[in-house]
């Protein structure tokens, strides 16, 4: 269905004509479906082209940290999210030799209190369903076209049927393995192997209840982090606590292994590769049915995320593939479509599309980019092998649990937290990322330029003018 033959004439803010752009979002993951529900929102009319023959996600756990949640819910969508989602307690770090708890942050309720909006771990196709039933009723989706080239100047795509499809503007929502990402850097892109791989499996939360040291994993509701020699292993209850999430990360041993979410591992080799770990994470491994294995890419950030023509911006993972180390990735993608459909609305004219397009990639580049560093930093402090440098993180991190706790306890925080080795307790970092608005950047990135992007265009005094709050206001 096409909501756009339905739609009342729409005014930006400024009280011009919206000017409703045909866009094609290439992608229907969680990126082009976030990107078309809030392009949509704005007025235009969006077509997503989507390569497989059925609409869904794979994968396992992932997170809406606060950043995220409050896009969501401002979108309509906290009821879902809750019912959905596990509100996550706290984070702990434990040791991989004996499964003591290093690190703590406390999460839960202190997260909403101190950033207004919950964490919630989510299974990722959940969030995808719900996000596609957002989007859907407003936009046109199309299955079986896989996009197999691209005019980035007129715009245009051309679709493995042949079939062309014209538009004003290309949103390349393609993923890590972006086709679309080629026609704006030029060429393939060269990743390069990290050296790491990644285990992922899902284990029905019941058989962790049966057992006496595995129960409290469910019932706590934290994420866990066991750091190890070489690799470290995240585990945490998604599903409405029906489902364990596990991501084991290791050193990659794949001869010429490629870069699939849905290769699929070798269960024994996954046990081997944890052998002298504590017989928790033991139990643990012993549960787990198949497993995937990933091979994880590192890619440097790209000089532009934007066409040089104007008329085609990627977006998530297609220009800021993040490492799994932080679980940023999807966070990053939600928050570029807001970005984006914020930016949108102001759309009155043609002409408006590149600057606009280039006030997207200058708000969120910086963030996207620290942020694709600081979840590779994680790798170095998580993967020490026993010795000074592993005594000397574990002893940060306890210290940061010391006053977290002491905190808990209502007594006043003694320690700096700057810098901690213990990403999540240090709180300059958590308010950077957590506390971030992806909808206010845009705001305040239009009341700066707005009216000098508005100049710019000539025909637009010849607009009817409609008097609006916002207008009357200047
Ligand atoms: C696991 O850790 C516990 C202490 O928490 C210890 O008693 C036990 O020996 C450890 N098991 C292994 C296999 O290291
Ligand atoms: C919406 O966009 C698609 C793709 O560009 C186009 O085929 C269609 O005609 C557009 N619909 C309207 C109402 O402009
Ligand atoms: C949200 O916060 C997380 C914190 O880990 C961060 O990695 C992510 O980049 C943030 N997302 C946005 C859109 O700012």
């Amino acid at each position: 269905m096409n909501a756009q033959q339905s739609k009342t004439t729409i005014y930006t803010k400024e009280g011009e004509l919206q000017l409703p752009l045909n866009i094609v979002v290439i992608g229907c993951g969680l990126g082009g479906l976030a990107a078309a529900y809030c392009l949509a929102q704005a007025g235009h009319n969006i077509t997503i082209l989507e390569a497989a023959s059925a609409i869904g996600d794979v994968g396992a756990g992932i997170q809406s940290s606060p950043n995220v949640s409050r896009l969501l819910m401002r979108w309509g969508l906290g009821p879902q999210l809750q019912e959905i989602g596990v509100k996550i307690q706290a984070l702990s770090l434990k040791r991989w030799s004996n499964d003591e708890v290093i690190g703590w942050t406390p999460l839960g309720d202190l997260v909403d209190k101190e950033y207004g909006f919950p964490f919630y771990l989510l299974h990722r196709a959940d969030f995808h369903r719900v996000l596609y039933e957002a989007a859907e009723p407003h936009c046109n989706v199309r299955v079986n076209s896989r996009v197999v080239s691209v005019d980035p100047s007129k715009p245009s795509v051309t679709l493995a049927s042949g079939e062309i499809i014209y538009a004003d503007l290309l949103i390349g929502a393609d993923g890590v393995k972006s086709v679309t990402r080629e026609y704006v850097v030029g060429g393939p892109d060269q990743p390069r192997a990290t050296g790491d791989a990644a285990y992922r499996a899902l284990i029905p939360a019941e058989k962790l209840l049966q057992d006496d040291d595995l129960r409290p994993l469910v019932e706590k509701m934290e994420s866990n982090i066991w750091m190890g020699p070489g690799g470290h292993i995240v585990g945490y209850t998604i599903r409405a606590k029906k489902e364990f999430n596990l991501v084991m990360m290791h050193p990659d041993d794949t001869e010429g292994g490629i870069e699939s979410w849905t290769a699929e591992g070798n269960v024994d080799k996954m046990i081997e590769t944890y052998k002298g770990w504590n017989t928790t994470v033991q139990k643990l491994l012993a549960l787990v049915p198949s497993t995937l294995n990933w091979r994880l890419m590192d890619r440097d950030p790209l000089p532009s995320w934007i066409h040089k023509d104007g008329k085609l911006a990627l977006l998530g993972d297609s220009c800021h593939p993040m490492l799994p180390y932080r679980a940023q990735g999807s966070a990053m993608a939600i928050e570029d479509a807001a970005v984006l459909g914020n930016l949108f609305s102001h759309c009155s004219d043609r002409s408006q599309i590149a600057p606009l397009l280039y006030a997207y990639q200058s708000i969120r580049y910086h963030r996207a980019t620290a942020t694709q560093r600081s979840s590779s930093l994680n790798r170095f402090i998580f993967h020490k092998p026993d010795g000074p440098e592993q005594e000397e993180r574990d002893r940060e991190m306890r210290a940061a649990k010391e006053d977290a706790l002491r905190v808990a306890r209502g007594e006043k925080s003694t320690y700096t937290l700057t810098g901690n080795s213990n990403q999540w307790a240090d709180k300059t970092k958590s308010d950077i990322q957590f506390g971030y608005d992806a909808d206010e950047e845009a705001e305040k990135w239009w009341l700066v330029n707005g009216k000098r992007l508005m100049a710019l265009v000539p025909s637009m005094e010849l607009k009817p003018r409609v008097m609006s709050s916002a207008n009357r206001d200047h």
